[in-house]
């Protein structure tokens, strides 16, 4: 059993030590691992609320798309795509609108922190906030909801948030009266290091305080280090590792022998000077063939765009379905699936063929039946029962289950239906998603069909 893991990565900015050794790193290698099934993408849809520069959107997209592949994201193995290409996200972002108490958004962090500033400066509460900001939680739940991940690995900042992802998913579960949504968990990586950045504070861009990872190259690199502040002890005197920054950046790239030499080198009373220069060839020694991938990809965009592109269709290939079949539950299903049911049902019934179950036994002696259409199209196939009485009992559920209530199961390219959470039929292949999505419809339309005869 695979787990899925699912990320985003909010596109403003350029990414920086921190972010490599706090996100990048520990992400990539979990998405190695044989049980780890990774969604990661690119959050830009988000980085509209922060930002409203069309240039620095679209370079910071570039450059974080380049980032993650140079630093070993390997996209046969993990689903890497752009937010703003699954059109099935803003479409859930709707539906779960909807259901979403205007109370749960008013208690988010990041909006309760901008009406606090406000309050503060004695402006309006509401001033200079967009809908976009005040909505950020249920774009966010609809990224995570949309692919049923299970796992979130995200900073402590975000566990609110995917909180109320969760809320989200339960309500609306509660309301359309079946589990819809996977409740996903936030992972929040203990191990892992946050860096401290050139003053001793947390390596982040809103100190202004950060170690770029590829931006002007080895030079650039070499040269911010050397600013990374120390106290003022001479070459000679002894340094204590363990309130050194540089210590701790150190540790975050060597392996523990090399950190224990680089500790007694400290405390032997190497010069700060000559400490950094150490601590830098530590760092070049694993970033360099890392940005000799990131030059090559970020001078053809094109590649990378086709990365991006072949991610979103394997990303859609979740989403189509999972929103179809919201679709299905919630009333906007296809009208033809309505024609023939409720008021006139009875007359409709008369007017059509209606779809037939057609029974058969196996080699094995078990049996098993299809479902077609009222057009005799196969519909589904059920599994082999040992008993005809349980065969016939499944077949008399489904003449009465009507599509609304089917517990419908969208495969990549196929259909399960289950009964009391159990796996009793297959649809059969489809050709592509389009396809299945259709036949998703004809299947809900027959049960309907049959549930509508069943009543008169
Ligand atoms: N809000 C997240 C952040 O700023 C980024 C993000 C957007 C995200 N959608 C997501 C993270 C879905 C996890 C899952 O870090």
């Amino acid at each position: 059993m695979q787990t899925r893991v699912l990320t985003g990565i909010t596109t403003t900015g350029t990414p920086h030590l921190g972010n490599y050794v706090g996100a990048i790193r520990p992400a990539i290698a979990a998405s190695r691992r044989a049980e780890v099934d990774a969604f990661f993408f690119m959050a830009d849809y988000h980085a509209l609320i922060k930002s409203d520069d069309p240039a620095r959107i679209e370079r910071s997209r570039l450059e974080i798309a380049a980032t993650w592949l140079a630093a070993g994201l390997d996209p046969n193995k993990v689903t890497f795509y752009l937010q703003s290409d699954i059109p099935e996200i803003p479409e859930l972002t709707w539906l779960l609108t909807c259901v979403t108490a205007k109370g749960l958004l008013n208690r988010a962090h990041a909006y309760k922190a901008s009406v606090d500033k406000n309050n503060e400066a004695g402006e309006d509460a509401d001033a200079g906030i967009t809908a976009g900001l005040y909505m950020y939680p249920v774009l966010m739940a609809a990224d995570i909801l949309a692919f049923n991940a299970q796992h979130v690995p995200v900073g402590r900042d975000q566990i609110q948030h995917i909180e109320m992802a969760r809320d989200i998913a339960q309500r609306f579960n509660h309301i359309y009266g079946r589990d819809f949504f996977v409740l996903p968990e936030a992972l929040i990586e203990e191990q892992v290091a946050t860096l401290p950045g050139l003053d001793g504070r947390k390596m982040s861009k809103s100190y202004d305080n950060t170690i770029p990872l590829f931006a002007g190259g080895s030079k650039q690199l070499r040269e911010t280090i050397m600013r990374i502040v120390t106290d003022s002890r001479m070459p000679g005197e002894p340094k204590d590792p363990d309130s050194s920054a540089l210590f701790t950046i150190f540790k975050a790239f060597a392996s523990d022998t090399e950190s224990a030499a680089f500790r007694r080198a400290l405390e032997e009373g190497i010069g700060w000077g000559e400490a950094k220069q150490v601590l830098y060839e530590r760092i070049e020694a694993d970033v360099a063939p890392m940005r000799e991938r990131y030059e090559d990809l970020i001078a053809r965009p094109a590649a990378i765009e086709e990365i991006l592109r072949d991610g979103a269709r394997k990303a859609r290939a979740v989403a189509g379905p999972k929103i179809a079949e919201l679709r299905n539950a919630i009333g906007l299903r296809a009208m033809s699936a309505l024609s023939t049911a409720g008021g006139h049902a009875k007359q409709a019934s008369k007017a059509v063929k209606s779809p037939r179950f057609a029974s058969f036994r196996e080699a094995d002696g078990s049996f098993r039946f299809r479902l077609f259409s009222a057009e005799g199209e196969e519909l589904l196939l059920s599994k082999s029962f040992k008993d005809p009485k349980a065969a016939g009992a499944v077949q008399k559920k489904l003449k009465t289950l009507g599509g609304a209530d089917a517990a419908l199961l969208a495969l990549p390219l196929s259909l399960v239906l289950e009964v009391e959470g159990e796996a009793v039929a297959n649809s059969p292949d489809y050709a592509d998603e389009a396809s299945r999505d259709a036949a998703m419809h004809y299947l809900c339309q027959a049960l309907d069909l049959l549930a509508a005869q069943e009543n008169e």
